[in-house]
């Protein structure tokens, strides 16, 4: 990875930089300098550079990480908000690219995604890192809902993203006091599925990126996209959109998976669906 160990980003550095390997397309939020504050810049290049990864081949599985100490500090105070305070159309433009990034096509994105938080991690940033299906944080790192600090409310959607994934008591609890807290907190709030020693981050995460791309990518999509959308439905709809995704899902898997797996396993006897992936 190019710019994980970097603090200055050389003078025409992209906000963000895109390097694949092995099957993942690393993301890298690149503006150490200003702890990877999301600038408008940051904003219009991850619009982009997602719709990309969607048609990219080398992309498997997309981790979103930052460069140097910073996960991200969130929306970034000078550029994103006070230069288009006076300026309602590009507030309007911006905030929506944002929203488009950050959330809408993150969320239901077509391809594994894996938010690997390295270090500080405030207010806007976790909206990005909630709408990737999964996130290792180093322990080492440090969270935040700073908004309150300076004056806000955890607005964009962030307040939204974060009743998604943690429980009511701790989440008001860092909404209303704006206090820190580290990777290992983060794992016991159930806002990254795990932490680890920052020397252990990549390795860590690469090898669950491994897992994901080792299942049948059709289905993974399937997967990911009906546990979202059947989390916000009745039991009754549920139950009637999941039979018809599960239709969906034979109907254009071109492995042809499911048949693959039950000759395994009921004929072939050749391997057991509750401890690993059938054989591709
Ligand atoms: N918006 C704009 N600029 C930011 C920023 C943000 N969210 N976060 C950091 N920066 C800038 C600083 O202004 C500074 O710029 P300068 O070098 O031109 O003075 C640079 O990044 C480095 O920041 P600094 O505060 O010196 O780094 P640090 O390592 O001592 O502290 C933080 C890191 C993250 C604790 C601190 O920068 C901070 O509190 N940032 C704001 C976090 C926040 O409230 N985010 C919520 C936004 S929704």
């Amino acid at each position: 990875m190019t710019a994980n160990s970097a603090t200055q980003p050389a003078a025409d550095a992209p906000p963000v930089l895109v390097d694949f390997e092995d099957g993942i397309a690393w993301v890298t939020l690149n503006r150490p300098e200003k702890r990877n504050a999301i600038n408008p810049g940051i904003v219009y290049n991850m619009v982009r550079i997602l719709e990309e990864l969607e048609a990219d081949d080398r992309c498997k599985v997309m981790v979103l990480t930052g460069a140097g100490d910073a996960f991200s500090a969130g929306m970034d105070l000078r550029e994103y908000f006070r230069a288009t305070d006076n300026d309602p159309k590009e507030r309007t433009r911006l905030f929506r690219a944002n929203g488009l990034w950050q959330w809408r096509q993150l969320r239901f994105y077509s391809k594994p995604t894996i938010a690997m938080v390295n270090g500080w991690c405030f207010g806007g940033a976790f909206t990005p890192l909630v709408s990737c299906d999964l996130a290792i944080a180093a322990e080492e790192a440090t969270f935040g809902l700073s908004e309150i600090n300076w004056g806000i409310i955890p607005a964009g959607v962030v307040s939204r993203a974060l009743a998604s994934l943690v429980r009511e008591r701790e989440a008001m609890y860092y909404v209303m006091t704006g206090e820190t807290f580290d990777g290992r907190r983060a794992a016991e709030i159930g806002l990254v599925n795990e932490a680890v020693p920052r020397a252990r981050l990549r390795e860590r995460t690469k090898a669950l990126a491994k897992v994901l791309m080792e299942k049948n990518p059709t289905v993974l999509r399937q997967a990911k996209i009906a546990h979202r959308m059947a989390a916000e439905m009745t039991w009754e709809q549920a139950a009637d959109y999941l039979m018809a995704k599960v239709d969906q899902g034979t109907f254009h898997d071109p492995e042809r998976g499911r048949d693959t797996a039950m000759k395994q396993f009921l004929d072939d006897k050749s391997f057991k669906p509750g401890l690993g992936a059938y054989q591709r």
